[in-house]
């Protein structure tokens, strides 16, 4: 079903993300039935470009980011004549009026949203600008993606700049990691069977994993990446949520605030660090030359830099549900392979029965995958087939979503990238899959004392092999525990 009419206006419409993710994914919904004819798509950036210019743009972008098998020449014109761009400048008045007049009457009844895809110091200046040019109507929205700020304070400046021109309502922050297909999964898994939320405490579970490991290095974004690092260009959002999305109580309905406050409580019960806690819990790394390329030093241009590339931490849930079970979280560049996952593992059956085989008796294990390969496995014990006795084996009881979903419906199912359900998401005005202010702060709130007691400690993150599994701390972390972290394989 196709959404409502709608005009959207992408700023840094000639950048990485318009033409990798934005447009790719708007034309995948438009071959899905999901854009109504008469939509708009203005893009707006500096370039003196014009609709035809910008359009043969567009062209080029699907070429690169969009399968041959996808590409129809009809639908692409249709989706190309949806195109329009106007040259826009934060930082003067030029371009602002022209893309009023574009816009039309702010009484259209159409939905409008602002795509701010460009660096964060412009988000303030295009916001006032929008509002001075009077194109801000109620059924407008203001999309914006980190980094939100790089501390609690920048983050509540930010929050407070963008609430002066639009409500809490119109202010949809994306962490794209709410959009993938498998994070939604975990919400459909836990909350539409019965079979796991009994068991999902802290009586039952012996601790979680959360991964999130990448072959890539930082990729021409050393410029960024080096004033980040992997604690507020991945753990304050990506894995945040996740952690959110795992551990939080059941919602009463899958609203956007209901399930926005479940993720808030969990930000808020997570046990603050001291800088004892972060020397004990937190591992920081940074890769060096190995097999899997360069060392961060010379990606990042930086000799000296301290940045860290990789980091693991033990978190702690201060709440009935989860007191005592720990939350390991894991990230980092230029790892063996790329691989998401969280990890579930469930602690040993109370009493064997099978006295001679107690040592091969474990946990079962829940594992979802983020990517690649989405999907899950569930680890289970069995008897190994055979007349040798009752010998017990440990086997993965193992489901693909695409599979899955293909033989059920006889087709081959295509994943949706995250962008194309957010974007779409934007225009229904649903919030449910987009951060809100007080999230992004807590997380934050969180997350500072342990950046600041790394800059106090005046340590260096943990040299590591690229291509290799992470630090050797990483494995002490959990070794200390009597656990061990899950293989970072494909
Ligand atoms: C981005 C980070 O938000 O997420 C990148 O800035 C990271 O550093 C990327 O590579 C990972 O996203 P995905 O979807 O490839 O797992």
């Amino acid at each position: 079903i196709p959404v409502q009419p709608f005009d959207l206006v992408v700023f840094g419409a000639t950048g990485d993300l318009a033409r990798r993710k934005l447009l790719p994914g708007l034309y995948h919904r438009l071959q899905a039935g999901q854009m109504p004819e008469d939509a708009r798509i203005f893009g707006a950036a500096r370039s003196e470009l014009d609709d035809e210019g910008y359009r043969a743009m567009a062209r080029e972008a699907l070429e690169s980011f969009v399968t041959k098998d996808d590409r129809t020449p009809e639908l692409v014109e249709t989706f190309l004549n949806m195109l329009h761009y106007v040259a826009v400048d934060a930082s003067s008045d030029e371009g602002w009026s022209t893309l009023a007049e574009r816009l039309g009457p702010a009484d259209d009844g159409r939905v409008r949203a602002f795509y701010l895809s460009v660096a964060p110091r412009f988000f303030g200046a295009i916001a006032d600008r929008l509002a001075g040019s009077g194109v801000i109507t109620p059924d407008s929205r203001i999309v914006v993606e980190k980094p939100l700020g790089r501390d609690q304070e920048s983050a509540h400046a930010l929050n407070e700049r963008l609430s002066t021109h639009f409500t809490e309502a119109q202010i949809y922050r994306i962490d794209h990691y709410l959009g993938k297909e498998t994070v939604q999964n975990l919400m459909a898994i836990r909350f539409a069977n019965a079979l796991f939320e009994p068991l999902w405490n802290a009586r039952h579970i012996d601790h979680v994993q959360i991964t999130v490991a990448e072959s890539i290095g930082v990729e021409g974004r050393g410029s960024y990446y080096d004033q980040s690092g992997a604690m507020r260009d991945m753990v304050q959002n990506h894995m945040m949520q996740l952690l959110c999305l795992t551990a939080m109580e059941p919602p009463a309905h899958f609203d956007p605030d209901a399930v926005r406050d479940e993720k808030l409580k969990v930000i808020r019960a997570l046990s603050p660090m001291s800088p004892t806690d972060v020397a004990r819990k937190t591992v920081r790394g940074q890769y060096r030359a190995g097999t899997g390329g360069a060392s961060y030093l010379e990606d990042a241009e930086d000799a000296d830099s301290a940045t860290e590339s990789y980091v693991a931490l033990r978190a702690e849930i201060a709440n009935w549900r989860w007191s005592g079970t720990p939350f390991y979280l894991r990230t980092g560049k230029r790892l063996r392979t790329r691989m998401s996952e969280i990890a579930v593992f469930f602690k040993d059956p109370p009493h064997s029965i099978f006295t001679d085989q107690v040592s091969s008796l474990h946990g079962n294990a829940l594992i979802i995958r983020l990517q690649p390969d989405e999907g899950i496995t569930l680890r289970m014990t069995i008897k190994d087939p055979g007349p040798g006795g009752m010998r017990l084996t440990e086997v993965p009881l193992d489901m693909t979503f695409a599979d899955a979903m293909g033989a059920k419906n006889g087709t081959k199912v295509r994943m949706p990238d995250a962008y194309e359900r957010l974007i779409m998401d934007v225009i229904r005005g649903n919030q449910t899959l987009f951060m809100r202010g007080d999230e992004v702060e807590a997380a934050w709130a969180w997350t500072d004392p342990i950046i600041a007691a790394w800059g106090a400690s005046g340590e260096k993150p943990q040299p590591y092999d690229s291509g290799s599994s992470g630090p050797e701390d990483a494995l002490m972390l959990l070794h200390r525990d009597g656990r061990r972290w899950r293989e970072i394989a494909s």
